[in-house]
């Protein structure tokens, strides 16, 4: 079997409101983008590495690796253009897996990873549970934590209809794996669906689901919290002083 980490990068970062792709926003002094591949390390055992990053990624915002050595392990690492939306932008990475097996004549099962670089401090130890699920039979993995605030559902005005059992419920991370056969058929599914429906499918776990197909949930971590507005650039800045210490 292969291995292919998509890392997608592509978004506007319009919650977090930096006027610039959340990928370049500063944590430290290091981009966003420079933070999630420092999960990239030696030890993450990886064929190929696709960033997927903004169209307009060479102004006015430079949006490129720094100071990393991606191709350590003789990986091949390629940078493709993302699209519109989180699915269109993941589209473009897959596309881009699926020539490289081809080109490459790889034969027998690709394991992929789609990982969001606003996910910045998501450690390794994660990246390498979801691979370990692909390798034992799972076709589709996700990270995820239990919920810890009480979630109820409401009505159209605002009434509590239900408080959902908090045993159940996950929140989910990624990198989310997959096989690139699924993952196929997935991008092949959505084509059918209408903007409408395709839009509410945030994930392609989500996809998965609608074929199916076996979603299988593994340990998250509560440092891969996803970067969204700025109090979780307050977080994760704060997690980032605690290591330093
Ligand atoms: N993403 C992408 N292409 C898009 C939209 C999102 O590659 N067209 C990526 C983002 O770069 C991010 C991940 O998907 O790593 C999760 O998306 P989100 O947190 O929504 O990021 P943004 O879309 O950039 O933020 P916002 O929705 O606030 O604009
Ligand atoms: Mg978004």
């Amino acid at each position: 079997r292969h291995r292919a980490l998509v890392i997608v990068a592509a978004g506007s970062g319009t919650r977090l409101g930096h006027g610039m792709p959340k990928a370049a926003v500063k944590i430290t002094d290091r981009t966003v983008l420079d933070h999630a591949l420092d999960a990239v390390t030696e030890d993450l055992d990886v064929d190929l590495i696709v960033l997927v990053l903004p169209q307009d990624a060479h102004s006015p915002h430079q949006l490129a690796p720094n100071g990393h050595n991606l191709g350590q392990r003789s990986r091949a690492v390629l940078t493709v253009s993302g699209g519109d939306t989180r699915t269109e932008s993941v589209g473009s990475g897959v596309r881009a897996v699926q020539h490289h097996a081809e080109q490459q004549s790889w034969a027998g099962a690709v394991h992929v990873l789609i990982h969001d670089a606003a996910r910045a401090l998501t450690p390794t130890s994660v990246f390498s549970r979801v691979l370990d699920a692909l390798d034992s039979g799972a076709v589709s993995v996700i990270p995820a934590l239990p919920v810890t605030d009480t979630i109820k559902r409401v009505d159209a005005s605002e009434r509590v209809a239900q408080t959902v059992p908090r045993q159940d419920l996950r929140a989910v991370q990624t990198p989310q794996g997959f096989t690139l056969e699924l993952l196929q058929r997935a991008f092949a599914h959505i084509e059918g669906l209408s903007e409408a429906e395709a839009a509410v499918l945030t994930d392609e776990a989500m996809i998965v689901e609608d074929l199916g197909e076996t979603v299988t949930v593994v340990e998250g971590h509560p440092h891969a919290l996803k970067i969204t507005t700025s109090i979780d650039l307050t977080t994760v800045r704060a997690l980032i002083a605690e290591y330093d210490e």
